[in-house]
């Protein structure tokens, strides 16, 4: 099921998410609704407090969508366990906030732990547009978006278009 992605502002994104317990299947249920509200976007990650969820689950694909060999991943509780001190600049943008693109800087490679929908903990390390996507995605279950590497000036620019495109679309 497609379910309706969160725009900034809104405090729901501003939010520290809680930790998850234990892996039912109703939260793999949300998970699968997740990639699915994902890929429809279209987008490479989604972070559950984005459908108002305030738990740390997020799924991602970072695969083109002409390669056509899909690699939905689930995880529940990530954590960003090295980063390389090596960094880089990419363009970002945020299913909550469409249209806004913004260059941002992060470490190229990053490990990370998690567990899976079956429940197993998994650890791998990431690098190019999964090492973004990841580090992007584990930011919002700790509030944080991406304009917050921008100057001041900045994300106000772009937090008042969004304030209009949401007055526009009737949703705040
Ligand atoms: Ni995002």
């Amino acid at each position: 099921m497609i379910r309706q992605i969160i725009l900034h502002p809104d405090t729901r994104l501003r939010t520290k998410c809680e930790p998850v317990a234990n892996i039912t299947d109703e939260r793999r249920r949300l998970a699968a609704d997740m990639l699915e509200t994902m890929y429809a976007a279209p987008g490479i990650g989604l972070a559950a407090s984005q459908l108002g969820v305030m738990e740390r689950l997020i799924v991602m694909d970072c695969i083109k969508p002409d390669e056509n060999n899909p690699q939905p991943t689930i995880m529940f509780n990530p954590q960003i366990i090295s980063r390389s001190d090596e960094t880089f600049s990419y363009e970002e943008g945020c299913l909550s906030l469409p249209e806004q693109f913004a260059e941002v800087c992060r470490p190229t490679e990053v490990e990370v732990s998690w567990i899976n929908e079956g429940g197993n903990p998994v650890e791998r390390s990431f690098d190019g547009l999964w090492a973004i996507c990841v580090q992007h995605e584990v930011d919002h279950l700790d509030g944080k978006l991406f304009i917050d590497y921008l100057t001041p000036v900045r994300r106000q620019i772009i937090t008042r278009k969004m304030k209009k495109m949401k007055r526009e679309l009737d949703r705040g």
